[in-house]
């Protein structure tokens, strides 16, 4: 769904960050379909970004051209999004915590997502863009236990000090809809805001980012677990989502992809299970010390633990099922398929 058979004459669809995590599962599942996919990455001749690319099984008529980009070089940007006739932008910094968080995380998100639409506006071909933007974009700094956040809700009070990943993907997502808006005929446009997203890695890179939680536990790099619960989506998932917004869903649409919840415990008891070779650390640690343990975390900060240890968090994904026709793998085959990949290719090491 998404491509057509004769998506391929149809015309090229752009993926931006497709040496991402997502956005590599993105290209396989376009390729998968026969589409023409021109694929955006930093570094063309770093083998960790391309060869898994180029390794992937093309359907007849499909064909793959990977182009550098970067999205703070505005020429690099127009130029990989000309011609292209559907847009789906992934590239972002994710990252929840940097020293610099302006440079380093907020503004490759929005000048980024800037240069993007104003190489959209440059050229005539784009009908559609879709955008991937987040749950950080919708969850707000307060919340309370238990509650069902739904797309109606905007992480408008994310601050560059609390919460910098949630400003870049809040302002990112508002600079998509402000632009939108304001054409009479423009693009269609559809965001997809995922949650925690796991699956099978394709390179040794995409372990550095949301499956990075899993790492932690399979190289013991902490003997204990926090007390967090864990909204789950599988990669493979979003991936079709994306491609499916492409023809589907309603113009403007924002769609929580979303398929449950596991506790960090119930996720390190399920490799355990799974695989028990492997000592992977289950015993969880009571909530004021979790406190204690993120302050040390390079990647998480104290206000972000506060906010979200020991409560969980729900999420209102049934308009992507209603309106992409979703339906979604268990966070706890997500979860598992994410682990061979990574033993088979010893990422471990
Ligand atoms: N993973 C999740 O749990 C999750 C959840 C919700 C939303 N998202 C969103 O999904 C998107 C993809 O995330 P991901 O998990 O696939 O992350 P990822 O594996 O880190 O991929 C990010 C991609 O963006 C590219 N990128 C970063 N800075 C760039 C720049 N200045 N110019 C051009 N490309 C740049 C990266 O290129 P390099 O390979 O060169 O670094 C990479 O291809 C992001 O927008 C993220 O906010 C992710």
């Amino acid at each position: 769904m998404g491509v057509s058979e004769s998506q391929g004459e149809q015309g090229v669809v752009l993926v931006t960050g497709a040496s991402g995590y997502i956005g590599s599962h993105i290209v396989a599942n376009l390729l998968s379909k026969g589409a023409s996919v021109r694929a955006t990455v930093r570094d063309a001749s770093d083998p960790d970004r391309v060869d898994h690319l180029m390794e992937m099984e093309i359907a007849e008529g499909g064909q793959l051209e990977i182009v550098e980009m970067d999205l703070l070089d505005s020429e690099s940007v127009r130029k990989a999004v000309s011609g292209c006739m559907q847009v789906i932008h992934t590239a972002a910094v994710v990252v929840l915590n940097s020293r610099n968080p302006q440079k380093k995380i907020v503004d490759p998100s929005v000048i980024g997502t800037q240069n993007v639409l104003d190489a959209i506006d440059s050229t005539e071909t784009v009908e559609c863009l879709v955008h991937t933007s987040s749950t950080a974009a919708i969850r707000p700094q307060k919340w309370s236990d238990g509650q069902v956040l739904t797309t109606e809700t905007w992480a408008d009070d994310a601050n560059i000090v609390d919460n910098p990943y949630g400003l870049a993907k809040y302002s990112a997502e508002m600079l998509v809809r402000e632009w939108h808006d304001s054409k009479d005929s423009g693009p269609r446009m559809v965001t997809i805001n995922p949650c925690v997203v796991l699956g099978p890695p394709l390179s040794r890179r995409h372990l550095r980012g949301s499956p990075s939680f899993i790492m932690m536990l399979l190289k013991r790099e902490i003997p204990f677990v926090i007390p967090m619960h864990i909204s789950i989506v599988d990669v493979r998932d979003v991936a079709e989502a994306h491609v499916r917004a492409l023809t589907m869903g309603k113009n403007a649409g924002r769609y929580l992809v979303v398929s449950g919840q596991m506790w960090w415990k119930d996720v390190a008891r399920a490799i355990k299970s799974e695989n028990p070779s492997l000592k992977v650390p289950t015993r969880q640690i009571p909530y004021l010390l979790s406190l204690v343990v993120s302050i040390f975390h390079p990647r998480v900060s104290l206000s972000w633990a506060r906010m979200h240890l020991g409560k969980r968090l729900f999420w209102d994904a049934s308009p992507a099922e209603r309106d992409l026709g979703m339906d979604w793998r268990s966070p706890k085959e997500s979860l598992l398929d994410t682990i061979p990949p990574i033993l088979e290719k010893n990422w471990l090491r």
